[in-house]
């Protein structure tokens, strides 16, 4: 008898802000890095990428993926196929030892996925898709495997990703196995040991698009003589530090190490040939607004970190929230994003004696600004992308 039913389901996962960087693969088709490294996953509230995983008998021709209303070719991309790949085969065992169970791995798959951020903001949505893409397979597949055993499928289509399976602080342990089957995410802390944890986001707008990740840190590990170090002995000193930070609610570490790292991460691309730069103008004032208010708090309350382009990412507890994000809101009181649930409760502060050069940059280079704050892992919806036809919804 044919099975007339579109089975879906339907995940929200989150994006990451990396504290302690990964820039540098050991293994490029497995994603496997050179180094351990640490994110914040911030609140689906601000940034998600919600993802519906259908299929059903009825579906006819390849595996598809509808991305932001543009149907995405996902037959040529090798780290997609790995992670439907690994999926389906988690679906056929379950499948050979249960008789009764529908053949969902036969069925063709139809995956419609959509971010709640403009795309135009330049933030890395590769991270929140791929964790929504194997969340989602995962639930729709009813597999048993943990948020850490899906970490493995999820970092195979971005290393990154891996890190958006689970809320809160989220250490990514690089490993020793060749086959990847130790480089894994693993959960630091919750949310709920550290709540206030508080991020701005500066979106600066660039005029061309920088160095994708992928191939920028392929050049850096072939290249760049600073590199080895970092990989060796920086980045596992620092990975202790901070955890020991976050474990001890230790602002003023967390804040350190979290500068110092962005700084490596930035250092080490400097020094690879080609060279190359995220970081601009605006970017450097951004670092010079961050300094000043430190300075003026006569300790470190806020710190600033950079991924693969010039946005700046601020950290800070509520707490500080009047002396860090009240003096960005005094000066670009204008720009877009200051009325979210996080944004609209942040007064502006007049006593932040930036200097005016530092303003003017912020001011012409800033075009929107993300309030938000650290979050939990992805959530299983009922808020479906796939109707009970098995159409596609507009959104
Ligand atoms: C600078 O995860 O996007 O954001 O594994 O090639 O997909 P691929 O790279 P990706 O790189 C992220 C780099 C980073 C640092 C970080 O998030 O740790």
């Amino acid at each position: 008898m044919s099975d007339s039913k579109v089975y879906r389901s339907t995940t929200t996962a989150p994006v990451n802000i990396a504290v302690i960087k990964y820039w540098g693969k050991r293994d490029t088709t497995l994603n496997l890095p050179t180094n351990s490294s640490l994110s914040v996953t911030l609140s689906q509230q601000s940034l998600r990428t919600l993802t519906t995983a259908s299929c059903a008998d009825s579906y006819s021709g390849p595996d598809s993926l509808i991305l932001n209303g543009e149907e995405e070719d996902i037959q040529s991309s090798k780290r997609t196929q790995a992670c439907l790949k690994n999926l389906r085969q988690l679906r056929e065992e379950i499948e050979a030892k249960d008789a009764s169970m529908p053949k969902l791995s036969k069925m063709s798959l139809r995956l419609v996925s959509a971010n709640n951020f403009p795309t135009a903001a330049g933030l890395a949505s590769s991270a929140a898709g791929f964790a929504a893409l194997v969340r989602s397979i995962a639930d729709l597949y009813e597999l048993p495997q943990t948020p850490q055993q899906l970490s493995l499928i999820a970092r195979q289509g971005s290393g990154s990703a891996c890190r958006s399976v689970m809320g809160g602080y989220v250490a990514w342990r690089s490993g020793t196995m060749e086959d990847g089957s130790d480089s894994l995410a693993e959960e630091v802390a919750p949310v709920s040991h550290w709540p206030e944890m508080r991020a701005l986001i500066l979106v600066v707008s660039a005029d061309k698009k920088g160095v994708p990740s992928t191939a920028g840190m392929q050049t850096t590990v072939a290249t760049s003589s600073l590199a080895p170090a970092r990989f060796k002995d920086i980045v596992p000193a620092r990975m202790a530090e901070i955890e020991k930070a976050i474990h001890d609610k230790d602002f003023e570490t967390f804040a350190r190490v979290t500068m110092q790292d962005s700084n490596s991460f930035h250092a080490i691309c400097l020094d690879s040939w080609p060279p190359i730069q995220y970081l601009t103008d605006v970017s450097r004032a951004a670092i010079n607004a961050v300094e000043t208010v430190n300075r003026k708090a006569g300790k470190l309350v806020c710190a600033y970190t950079f991924d693969a382009g010039p946005n700046a990412v601020i950290y800070y507890v509520e707490e500080d929230s009047h002396k860090v994000a009240g003096v960005f809101k005094n000066h670009l009181p204008n720009v877009a994003g200051w009325d979210s649930e996080f944004g609209a409760a942040i007064k502006p502060n007049e006593t932040g004696g930036l200097e005016s050069k530092t303003v003017m940059t912020l001011k012409n280079g800033v075009s929107r600004v993300i309030c938000t704050a650290v979050g939990g892992g992805p959530e299983k919806v009922d808020t479906h992308l796939v109707d009970e036809s098995g159409k596609a919804v507009e959104v």
